[in-house]
């Protein structure tokens, strides 16, 4: 099979370097948009008349047959097929005959790859924004259904204040709403058009590039073509995406991971997403859990690779940045698994609500003691102060914070007086932290509705 830029090349390829050089085993992913980009090519050449309206028939036809053999598994990979780009128009070659010749007029590869993966990641991206606000739903949902359910509060991963399970598990809603709507604002800001850029000079035929940009769904044109080559930062930014909502993930996972297990057994997951030890009869493994947390690693190597592929470029396009596809196609698979995965954990573990309320413990109302004399008129480092001193007391002699007496309290500091007995009561301290942003129930329920709202915007 003669290459398309062989003419100037009187020696053969080396076979290892041939099987080096081919990107078809992965950028075969983005057949669509390399057609549908080319449709659009053949009409922008038809407007400069630089082809007939039978010949832009001839290709559209051509392409669309080529299109539609990719999509019944069909089409043949011959010996030779570089890349997606070349192996479309060797069958379009083959389908139409020589006026396939005609289709790559003014344009190169380099405007057409940086076309296709962005046509490519546009639709692909749009999936992912899906599936993201997919899993906000079902942790909302899980967190309106389990709004009275208390658990300890952790900072260091030491018992500190209690709080709602909702509280809990918003504070990853909200991320992952965030993380929606940063991937379309990464789409908004990438969907613009590279083709008609050539090489990196620019298109010698006046191809109308807004036409093209218009029929192809972007918001403009790149108005720069060395630029419009070599830009890759829509793939850095969605890799940084994908890393940042793995990180997300990847905390909650630990969460569960830490929250599933005996010592706590504050949650149990779904046998569907466990598995078990083929040596220990009792394991219950949260191996879903576990990949969760491993495949962000995966994605972060994958962001900080291809920064390295690009940060010694010299300008505009090197073949360096065929390195680009493969980071982008893996990101996007490991997120479109992970998402789809962490919301069906959610959806299906069991809460323990007995064991969140058992785990409360007298000590962790500490502050709200200290706060009851804040509210009797001792200044705040005072009273934290004199708390201390009441959970030194109870744990020198062993005993609950809740068990010392009138007396012994008053001891610390005279302000204490009979209602301090009102400090030991879970709810109240809850229900007490109640401006916006707080674990009580008005203020969670609040959040609830506020990500509704976002959740019913398109
Ligand atoms: N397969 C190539 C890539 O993925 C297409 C562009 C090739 N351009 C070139 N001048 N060799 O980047």
């Amino acid at each position: 099979m003669a290459k398309l830029w062989g003419g100037r090349f009187s020696g053969k390829t080396d076979p290892l370097m041939e099987r080096f050089n081919e990107s078809i085993h992965f950028d075969r992913r983005m057949f669509k948009a390399d057609i549908q980009g080319s449709q659009a090519y053949v009409k922008a050449l038809q407007l400069k008349d630089i082809l007939t309206a039978e010949e832009a028939t001839t290709l559209d036809k051509g392409l669309q047959q080529v299109c539609n053999e990719w999509e019944q598994d069909q089409f043949e990979i011959k010996n030779g097929d570089e890349d997606i780009h070349t192996a479309n128009e060797r069958r379009l070659g083959e389908l139409v005959g020589s006026v396939a010749g005609k289709l790559h007029t003014g344009r190169s590869r380099n405007d057409q790859v940086a076309t296709d993966m962005r046509l490519w990641l546009r639709d692909a991206a749009r999936e992912l924004v899906t599936f993201t606000r997919e899993l906000v739903q079902v942790t909302v949902d899980r967190a309106e259904q389990e709004i009275d359910v208390l658990l300890p509060g952790y900072t260091h991963l030491q018992r500190a204040q209690p709080i709602r399970w909702s509280h809990f598990l918003l504070s990853y809603a909200w991320l992952w709403q965030q993380d929606a709507e940063r991937l379309e604002q990464i789409i908004d800001r990438f969907n613009y058009l590279p083709l008609g850029s050539g090489a990196l000079a620019g298109n010698p035929f006046q191809v109308d590039r807004e036409f093209l940009a218009q029929t192809l769904g972007f918001r403009g044109v790149i108005e720069n073509s060395l630029l419009a080559v070599s830009d890759r930062d829509f793939v850095s930014e969605f890799l940084f995406w994908a890393s940042l909502t793995m990180v997300h993930i990847s905390r909650f996972a630990e969460d569960l991971i830490i929250y599933s297990s005996s010592e706590f057994g504050y949650v149990a997951l779904a046998d569907a997403y466990s598995t078990g030890s083929s040596l220990m009869p009792q394991k219950k493994n949260p191996d879903s859990l576990e990949l969760l947390r491993g495949k962000a690693g995966r994605v972060f190597g994958q962001m900080s690779g291809f920064l390295m592929t690009v940060k010694g470029l010299p300008s505009t396009y090197n073949k360096d940045l065929q390195e680009d596809k493969e980071p982008m196609f893996d990101a996007f698979d490991t997120l479109h698994g992970s998402l789809q995965i962490m919301a069906r954990v959610i959806a299906t573990m069991t809460v323990h609500a007995d064991r969140m309320k058992a785990s409360l413990s007298p000590d962790m109302l500490a502050t709200d003691l200290a706060e009851y004399l804040v509210r009797k008129g001792v200044p705040f480092r005072e009273t934290h102060h004199i708390s201390g001193a009441a959970v030194r007391m109870a744990e020198e002699r062993r005993v609950p914070l809740n068990t010392l007496s009138l007396t012994d309290l008053k001891s610390l500091h005279p302000s204490f007086e009979a209602d301090v007995q009102d400090v030991w009561n879970y709810e109240r301290s809850i229900d007490n932290r109640a401006s916006i942003g707080g674990t009580s129930k008005p203020t969670v329920l609040q959040q609830i509705t506020h990500l509704r709202e976002w959740l019913t915007k398109a």
